[in-house]
């Protein structure tokens, strides 16, 4: 997409619709709506952008590396050696649970089941049991190597399967949605109307490219100022405070921009800073703790595994009657984030379709591995990826294409409408943009194409998929849904921006310039971004749930407004008395009565004239309920759909894949920013086909993950990217509810459209026995494909 320059932007007018800004006439320039580059995009291909590694480190910086159990994946702790590790040159202290001074406890759950530093016992591969602090990096790692942690090993727990079958307890409550009695009707179905199923659904390694990182600076009075790379930078502040035994003002967490977190840093990132903040309150000097790759990809938790058994009665056209899904998930040793997980994954299962009669039953293992965390769809897209096995299944068992068995089941309009936990289905856009899409992307001529390539060609087969994505938007712990924002205006009209959301690469703090800018009607670069900074704006939620802008969004929106209306009463007043609503501001001028000045102008007027040029600003989204001992309500704000469709051929020897076409077509309202929004779709389809088809975590039979490098854990490359891939966003005229200038949430939910290229390779290996069940498990590596094409093949 071309990217206009500043100048060339103020030349060109766009519309300006009349709801958007009351009193605004129709030939201003438009700041939002328009594609412009990342604030950092320069910075980004300069190197000049930085991160917390580049931040010059302090005079005295200490390096802080943590140690572990070498041997062990589970068990209790019968002794500690740290005393070479103590004598290596340049180490500086060891710490240990022992020297914290406030709580040992880094749960973001308030479950208190996180130890900052294991104390007792070993509840997974890689848990820090020390730290070593060093006057380099070099020291302290190698130093670390030297610790010994004796401990009385058990056998663990390891996968989703071995949880299944063990007598253990899980780790949370289970829970179920459910209406009328799918059980019975099932139970009643004539053996044909009965389709089952299972699916092993893999997790995935965040691979941020930034690592986990935290610099802390101690100042006096007990003061700790954190530079952290995370998402959520009041918890880490929090966590800090709690660890310490400090209140948390004295304590201030601070990010400028992280290089991706993808969800892995929404509560993972709180142990590191924490660590780096004890270093720094027993040494009184800087400390920094930058984790090795290997150690953050096996110290910190990842997307869950689930397994998702499904059984459904359908009616002679596929339809779908009645539908339970019982949903397993992987949490790992302690709680984390995992009950909005697992509800997020019950509240997607499912997906675009109605289920008349329906149970969604989740279970919440506790395994002896990492504990799972947040990963972009947040668990939904297990649930999604279940429920378009189903009608891939539904599609085998009638013999219908798996198209049309998805429109028959998609939510309806006015009827056919209520999810399994009560919500309404509101701007369904489901059914118009999938049959959009299958004209655009000529879906039922590929498919006949494919199905005569696959009549001729033994071993190389094609698959065609269509899937959709519907995406609720919200944080389902209600009160998460908050935000704030800070806006200064100077008396030369240059605007200050600080709130409370954090940038990792996918565009907020450009969208909510835009929206500054446009509520001034002033241009972008006269709005300077600053850091997110726990100081300026208190208590906020951790940037997840794609929610970013609608919240931090509309905070900004209403700090400027504040501001602006200030203003233009006070130039009201100084110009004879006009209405205070005639003031127009837009391109870079204010207009009052007849006279026209410049911004900066009439922010000095108004300064002269004792008007406060500073505001905060407060939102809540309006008109959530979400009753969870009772599973029903209106749980989120809206829903963002897309579809997309995928070709891809499948060497069924030796299980290789490659995806020829992508067509996708997504909604996120009235975009904010075009280029930003596709940026989101391009990149969250990738890691999703990633995390569909190459990234497979490997744990052997004692715990240890043995995929803890790229050489064994294969994210995307360049070269992965669709050949041919056509990204469409939807016009639908905007969000039918009020957010931000109408526009829709767009981080999380591309990374499920990829869904149709899982699909299209089940189908494609599905060929080689038409109308059997194809047991293929996600990832869909090669491994995978061949264990899927040898069951078909072998069944025969
Ligand atoms: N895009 C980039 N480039 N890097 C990231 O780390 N995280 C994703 C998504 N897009 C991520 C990203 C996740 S998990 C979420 S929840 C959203 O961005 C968060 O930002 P938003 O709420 O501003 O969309
Ligand atoms: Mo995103 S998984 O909500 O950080």
């Amino acid at each position: 997409m071309p990217l206009r320059s500043e100048s060339e932007h103020a030349a060109v007018a766009l519309d300006v619709r009349p709801e958007d800004r009351p009193g605004v006439t129709p030939f201003q320039t438009r700041v939002v709506h328009t594609s412009r580059f990342h604030d950092s995009a320069a910075r980004h291909v300069s190197g000049t952008a930085a991160y917390i590694d580049d931040v010059r480190e302090p005079v005295g910086t200490l390096h802080v590396v943590p140690g572990y159990a070498r041997q062990a994946a589970k068990g209790r702790i019968v002794g500690l050696d740290l005393a070479a590790v103590k004598a290596f040159p340049g180490v500086v202290a060891v710490l240990t649970a022992a020297n914290v001074p406030g709580h040992n406890d880094i749960s973001p759950s308030g479950f208190h089941d996180d130890p900052l530093l294991a104390e007792t016992e070993i509840r997974f591969h890689g848990q820090p049991v020390f730290a070593v602090v060093a006057e380099t990096r070099e020291a302290a790692r190698r130093a670390a190597r030297l610790g010994r942690v004796d401990v009385e090993a058990e056998t663990p727990i390891v996968t989703v399967d071995q949880a299944i079958a063990s007598d253990r307890p899980d780790i949370l409550p289970s829970y179920a949605f459910v209406r009328g009695d799918a059980e019975a009707a099932i139970a009643a179905a004539e053996p044909e109307a009965v389709v089952e199923g299972s699916i092993l659904i893999g997790g995935q390694e965040h691979f941020y490219l930034e690592g986990q990182i935290s610099l802390a600076v101690p100042g006096e009075d007990g003061e700790m100022h954190v530079f952290a790379s995370t998402q959520h930078p009041s918890e880490v502040q929090h966590l800090v405070a709690h660890v310490l035994g400090l209140p948390n003002a004295r304590v201030t967490a601070e990010v400028r921009r992280m290089g991706g977190a993808f969800g892995g840093k929404e509560s993972q990132a709180s142990q590191w800073a924490a660590l780096a903040a004890l270093a720094a309150h027993v040494t009184g000097r800087p400390a920094k703790v930058r984790l090795d790759r290997d150690d953050d990809m096996a110290m910190t938790g990842k997307r869950h595994d689930f397994r998702v058994n499904y059984r459904a009665r359908i009616d002679a056209e596929g339809r779908l009657e009645a539908v339970i899904h019982d949903q397993f998930a992987r949490c790992g040793h302690s709680v984390d984030l995992s009950i909005g997980i697992c509800d997020r994954a019950m509240f997607h299962a499912d997906n675009a379709y109605y289920y008349p009669e329906v149970a969604i039953n989740s279970r919440r293992l506790k395994t002896d591995t990492v504990s799972n965390t947040a990963f972009r769809g947040f668990g939904g897209p297990q649930g999604v990826l279940a429920a378009e096995r189903l009608m891939d299944e539904i599609a085998l068992r009638t013999g219908r294409d798996p198209f049309d068995v998805r429109l028959a089941n998609l939510y309806g309009e006015g009827e056919r409408d209520e999810t399994p936990y009560g919500m309404k289905v509101q701007q369904n856009l489901g059914r118009e943009m999938m049959l959009r899409l299958a004209e655009t992307s000529e879906y039922r001529a590929r498919a006949a194409a494919i199905d005569a390539f696959n009549a001729n060609s033994p071993f190389l087969r094609k698959g065609i998929a269509i899937t959709p994505v519907k995406f609720g938007i919200s944080f389902t712990l209600t009160h998460l849904n908050q935000a704030g924002a800070l806006v200064h205006v100077y008396t030369d009209g240059s605007v200050h921006l600080n709130h409370g959301g954090t940038e990792m690469g996918q565009g907020l703090y450009v969208k909510v310039a835009q929206v500054v800018a446009e509520v001034f009607g002033i241009s972008l670069d006269m709005v300077h971004i600053t850091a997110t900074t726990t100081a300026k704006v208190p208590n906020t939620s951790p940037t997840a749930a794609s929610s970013g802008t609608d919240l931090n969004g509309m905070a900004a929106l209403l700090a400027a407004q504040a501001i602006r209306d200030r203003m233009a009463s006070h130039l009201a007043n100084v110009h004879g008395g006009v209405p205070p609503e005639s003031v127009v501001f837009a391109d870079d001028h204010v207009v009052v009565g007849n006279e026209r000045m410049t911004f900066a102008a009439a922010a000095k007027s108004s300064h002269a004239g004792k008007v406060g040029l500073s505001s905060t600003g407060y939102y809540a989204t309006p008109d959530l309920v979400w009753d969870r001992s009772v599973a029903k309500g209106r749980p989120f704000y809206y829903f963002a759909w897309g579809v997309s469709c995928s070709e891809v051929t499948v060497d069924t020897l030796t299980g290789e894949t490659r995806v020829d076409r992508v067509d996708v077509l997504h909604d996120v309202g009235r975009s904010l920013n075009p280029a930003i929004d596709i940026g989101q779709i391009e990149g969250g389809f990738v890691q999703g086909m990633g995390w569909l088809t190459t990234e497979e975590l490997v744990y052997d039979a004692e715990g240890r993950l043995r995929t803890h490098a790229p050489s064994t854990y294969k994210i995307p490359t360049a070269t992965d990217v669709p050949a041919d891939f056509r990204v469409e966003l939807y016009e639908s005229g905007g969000n039918a509810v009020d957010t931000v200038y109408r526009s829709k949430a767009v981080g999380e939910p591309p990374l499920m459209l990829p869904i149709s290229v899982f699909s299209a390779i089940g189908r494609a290996v599905g060929s080689l026995k038409p109308g059997a069940p194809v047991p293929l498990d996600a990832p869909a590596t090669p491994e995978a494909v061949r264990r899927a094409v040898k069951a078909l093949v072998d069944r025969a």
